[in-house]
């Protein structure tokens, strides 16, 4: 069951986390890797968007998925809690000529929001930088209208534990603001605790080559060469979920693994 709403003051791994983002807006605006990609559109397939709906982006970032769901609803609600992001997201959505996208800075463990406003709710690549992701999922179920969905995109573990421990250790060398990822049958225990029932849940692949994806985050020389040794070492469990090809050359590549879930409220 959900507990009542955190204590609104951020912790100091949540003023770190937003002072990074800030730094970064822009980047994230033009980021290949959320600007475009098949998830985007199989997030809003799986999201049956109607034009009379009001959907609620959660740590919209450069706002890309706000951008897509815009066309197909009557309004969207854009939230960040770092006030650079929104910015950046703004300027890029009114660059595109949508006009019914509105902008609030929001906690994702704290929505500013009043009950049952929702039809839809959406957050994607974001989850695991918060502390508390079933206090997300909890407020995401309040705000939320009765039969509106909530869909989330984010990092996906394997349910072997000791393979998503690795692979924690390797996200985590490269961006530590990355505070937690889970396998699938802990985001469908968050999902049903949290009251909903959950429709549909896929796994998603990207590949990627680690170097430009660490050197994206400022990362060290020394850095890429830990990330280099963890590829190369990764156990036979590890190597096969994230498809590691050429360990400990320049050319190194992975795949990025995501989950698309849906939650419903019940009506
Ligand atoms: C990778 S970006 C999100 C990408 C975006 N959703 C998209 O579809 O392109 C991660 C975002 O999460 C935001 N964020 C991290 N923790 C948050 C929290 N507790 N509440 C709200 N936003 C948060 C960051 O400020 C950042 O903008």
């Amino acid at each position: 069951m959900c507990a009542a709403p955190h204590d609104p003051q951020p912790d100091d791994a949540k003023s770190t986390s937003r002072d990074r983002f800030s730094r970064f807006a822009a980047g994230y605006v033009t980021s290949a890797t959320h600007a475009q990609g098949h998830d985007l559109d199989r997030l809003l397939a799986l999201s049956e968007a109607q034009p009379t709906w009001i959907a609620l982006d959660i740590a919209t970032g450069g706002g890309h998925t706000a951008l897509k769901l815009a066309p197909h609803v009557r309004r969207v609600i854009a939230t960040d809690y770092a006030l650079p992001m929104l910015d950046a997201a703004r300027a890029f959505i009114d660059a595109q000529g949508l006009e019914n996208v509105r902008y609030a800075p929001a906690d994702a463990e704290n929505l500013p929001f009043a009950a049952n406003r929702f039809d839809l709710v959406t957050c994607r690549i974001a989850a695991h930088h918060f502390p508390d992701a079933y206090r997300f999922v909890c407020e995401s179920a309040r705000v939320l209208k009765p039969g509106g969905r909530l869909i989330v995109q984010d990092h996906l573990l394997p349910d072997d534990a000791q393979a998503a421990k690795y692979i924690e250790a390797f996200e985590r060398l490269r961006d530590p603001s990355h505070h937690q990822a889970f396998a699938d049958y802990e985001w469908r225990g968050m999902c049903l605790d949290a009251g909903l029932i959950v429709d549909h849940s896929e796994p998603l692949r990207r590949a990627a080559k680690m170097i430009p994806w660490a050197e994206r985050q400022g990362c060290s020389p020394a850095v890429i060469e830990r990330l280099h040794i963890l590829m190369v070492q990764a156990p036979e469990a590890v190597a096969a979920w994230m498809n590691i090809q050429c360990a400990g050359t320049a050319d190194a590549g992975f795949d990025h693994v995501y989950t698309l879930i849906m939650g419903r409220k019940p009506a």
